[in-house]
């Protein structure tokens, strides 16, 4: 049985590289009459409408034009089981997590409710643009297993973990070092390589894991070097006093996680703002990712990521919106709080190179460029359909754009998730909608 080919008209734009500036048209690759071919869950071929639909055999058009084609976006650090904490009044980051999420995260003790939120979650992402995240589940295993579970009935390619946390957080929240162990084991070996599931090893941060679950956290890391590892990284200046204070030996914050084993090319530190010349050095040898949330920087006072100086140094930042204390699924509003975080420190954000951060650049972090990221032939189909006249002040605007960054800069600071007209999920159709698999086969 062959599946039957799709092939969506409109202007494409995909990145083969991150850009220096308008100017650097090596690039990206834009076609103001473009297509992209897909079939079986992969782009068979993208380009010049004309070129692309001679190879289409049979293919059902969809014909977007005048809308954008790119690869779908990729959300490098959010919280599954924070959708119904998002915008919780008053606090930083410690009273934040005490008063506000971790007694959301205990509700997912029970699968229903996991189950549940794990539709909504998937909805509200795809509804955003977004087709690929890295997130963070509560501490039970069911959650993680509702998060992968529904991630595979849309065949998303997800990353994501359940969180292990010892102490410092209430007795419905916490596993212990061995269940800790034992069910992150029976996830990995359950999801990941599964279709398109990867699995984070997840200690939740230095001040929930006693070092005994540290070394639990290093083991795991040690016998499966494939899977990622997340955590949170100086976010905040009271939480390094007190990571400090638990961890007396430690050199700093980071030397918690590095001591550990943990520090690698596949280890997402979200927020890594308060960085000391020492970590800073250990990021960049040990080619570590540090995740920029501005939404959530800002909404919880956190402070301004330098991702120039971070850039300097060769060390690859990825972006993310880290809902619950982010303020939007969306990573346009994300890019938006980004260039306001960046201009504050001098660090003006090209939309180009905006674009490419939250597509091909995170894709880049996560080192699946040949999977996800970009429209090129051979890598997965998930494409977002970007409509810049989606409101009336983005119309109004958009009648005084006169280029392809002025546009993207223009969708960066006034689009959401009404400026996504359209996605596809492996080449299927998703916008706020279960997948429609039932037309794919011939
Ligand atoms: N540090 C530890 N847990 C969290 C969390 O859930 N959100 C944020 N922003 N920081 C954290
Ligand atoms: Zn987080």
């Amino acid at each position: 049985m062959t599946s039957k080919q799709t092939l969506l008209r409109g202007r494409t734009l995909s990145f083969s590289a991150e850009p220096a500036g308008p100017e650097d048209t090596a690039a990206y690759h834009y076609v103001e009459d473009g297509a992209v071919l897909m079939q079986d869950g992969v782009i068979v071929a993208s380009g010049d409408y004309t070129t692309v639909a001679a190879q289409a055999i049979q293919a059902h058009e969809i014909d977007h034009r005048p809308h954008l084609l790119m690869a779908g976006f990729i959300d490098t650090h959010i919280h599954f089981p924070q959708v119904q904490v998002i915008a919780s009044w008053g606090a930083q980051l410690l009273d934040w997590l005490n008063s506000y999420t971790f007694p959301e995260e205990t509700r997912f003790a029970d699968p229903a409710h996991s189950a549940a939120m794990a539709a909504r979650f998937y909805d509200l992402l795809l509804g955003h643009g977004t087709t690929t995240a890295v997130a963070y589940a509560s501490v039970h295993k069911t959650s993680a297993d509702a998060f992968f579970a529904e991630a595979q009935r849309r065949d998303m390619r997800m990353i994501g973990g359940k969180v292990m946390m010892d102490r410092n957080a209430p007795d419905a929240l916490t596993d212990t070092p061995q269940s800790g162990y034992d069910d992150t084991q029976a996830l990995i070996r359950d999801w990941h390589g599964k279709g398109r599931a990867s699995y984070a090893i997840t200690p939740r941060f230095a001040i929930t894991s006693t070092p005994a679950q540290m070394e639990m956290a290093q083991v795991l890391v040690a016998e499966n070097p494939d899977c990622y590892v997340q955590t949170h990284l100086s976010e905040n200046h009271d939480e390094i006093a007190f990571t400090r204070a638990l961890y007396p030996q430690a050199r700093d914050y980071l030397d918690v996680y590095q001591s550990y084993g943990l520090l690698g090319s596949k280890a997402l530190l979200g927020h890594a703002i308060h960085l000391t010349p020492r970590e800073i050095d250990a990021l960049a040898e040990a080619g570590a990712h540090p995740v920029f949330c501005p939404t959530s920087n800002l909404f919880l006072g956190s402070g301004l990521f330098d991702d120039a100086g971070l850039r300097g140094r060769g060390i690859v930042n990825a972006i993310a919106t880290d809902v619950g204390a982010g303020t939007s699924y969306s990573m346009l509003q994300t890019l938006n709080e980004a260039y306001k975080v960046l201009q504050l420190q001098g660090q003006p954000l090209h939309p180009l190179r905006a674009f490419h951060w939250i597509t091909r650049g995170n894709a880049v972090a996560l080192g699946m460029h040949d999977k996800i990221g970009t429209l090129d032939a051979g890598t997965e189909a998930d494409v977002v359909v970007l409509d810049a006249r989606a409101t009336p002040a983005m119309d109004l605007r958009m009648d005084r754009a006169d280029s392809l960054s002025d546009e993207l800069f223009i969708l960066q600071m006034l689009g959401d998730d009404r400026a996504v007209a359209q996605v596809y999920v492996a080449g299927c159709a998703s916008k706020g909608t279960q997948p429609d698999r039932s037309a794919d086969a011939v």
